[in-house]
């Protein structure tokens, strides 16, 4: 079955009933933070977090978390929660500075706010109490799982800027930047998640292994949202990777089954999209070439991967809504 949109909103919803008590300590957490900043940072991290996203990392942290034979201690999810999503703040702050973009969370940018010189150390505020909140932690494999995710997003969002313009990027490579930049954190959520529950090593492992799926897909689903492929209501913008010559996988797939002559004249719309001139053409020929299809197929694939891993939990109503979140993922519409 093809999950729909409103299943992916319900789904969604029916998650964050299930944790609601543990997600309020999240949000409360991430209060403390901005409460205890300095003037100067204080206003603008209260201005930041006043939009949340989606939560999707602390979501699963609180659903893995919740998967074990007794209820976690809500205060140390509630201070993991929002270290992961503090985190996920501190790269977005900073992503948004190195792709130039001017929209988030429906908002102006943290640069086009305060200039980059003010978003750069926004940006090392927030990382630095990312990881504040877990220095307490009574489980030390938490900050050191934090931190080795903070070092594998920084890699991969360098690897990113050092492959762009690169039209022969592979898939390989493209996975390696995803992972990184990515999946990294995703997984990260999943295994602090995991040992909050009390579950040993080598289940620790598998959540990871499923938020690193469950992050791929939705990097590769989020590439597609950036050509407004399943887009609706997104709070960023758009055609953002093509402008910053970012390959990402639906023009790895095209590059794989084009001609020669179809190369070049991609190459030539390549080019031009930065002048955003071109977009609706390249959109045009990925449709037509199935390639945005082939990429959707990768996501699928990845998310069934995650929903296997997610069966395999011990049964509980946490580990069933989680398989259907992975499973209606793919037509998240932002
Ligand atoms: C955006 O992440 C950056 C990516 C890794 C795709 P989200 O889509 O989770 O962003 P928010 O937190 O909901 O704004
Ligand atoms: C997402 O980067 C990953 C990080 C923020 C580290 P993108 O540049 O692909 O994500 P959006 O589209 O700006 O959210
Ligand atoms: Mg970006
Ligand atoms: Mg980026």
């Amino acid at each position: 079955m093809i999950p729909s949109r409103t299943n992916y909103q319900k789904v969604l919803g029916v998650a964050r009933d299930l944790i609601q008590e543990d997600l309020l300590q999240v949000e409360n957490h991430i209060a403390g933070v901005v409460q205890a900043a300095p003037p100067g940072i204080h206003e603008r991290i209260d201005q930041l977090t006043q939009r949340k996203g989606k939560r999707i990392r602390a979501t699963l942290l609180c659903m893995v978390s919740n998967m074990g034979e007794s209820a976690p201690d809500r205060i140390r999810v509630g201070a993991s929660g929002a270290a992961v999503e503090i985190l996920h703040l501190a790269s977005l702050v900073h992503d948004d500075i190195i792709d130039g973009t001017e929209l988030r969370r429906g908002d102006r940018t943290a640069h086009v706010l305060w200039g980059n010189k003010i978003a750069v150390l926004i940006g090392d505020y927030l990382l630095s109490q990312a990881m504040r909140c877990v220095i307490e932690e009574k489980n030390p494999n938490i900050p050191v799982i934090l931190s080795a995710a903070a070092d594998n997003l920084i890699s991969g969002e360098i690897m990113e800027i050092d492959f762009a313009g690169r039209l022969n990027l592979s898939y390989d490579e493209y996975i390696k930047v995803i992972s990184g930049k990515t999946a990294a954190l995703v997984d990260a959520a999943a295994r602090i998640g995991a040992i909050l529950a009390g579950f040993p090593a080598d289940v620790v492992e598998e959540c990871g292994k499923m938020g690193a799926h469950f992050g791929l897909a939705f990097q590769i689903i989020d590439d597609l949202l950036d050509y407004g492929v399943g887009a609706e209501n997104l709070d960023k913008a758009k055609f953002t990777d093509i402008a910053n010559g970012l390959i990402t996988l639906p023009l790895i797939y095209y590059f794989k089954n084009c001609s020669e002559t179809e190369r070049s004249e991609m190459q030539i719309l390549l080019a031009g999209a930065a002048q955003d001139k071109t977009s609706e053409e390249i959109i045009a020929r990925l449709e037509k070439s199935s390639s945005f299809e082939l990429a959707k197929n990768d996501a699928l694939s990845h998310l069934e991967q995650a929903i296997q891993i997610a069966q395999k939990l011990p049964d509980t109503k946490y580990s069933e809504t989680l398989a259907q979140f992975f499973s209606s993922v793919s037509a998240r519409p932002n």
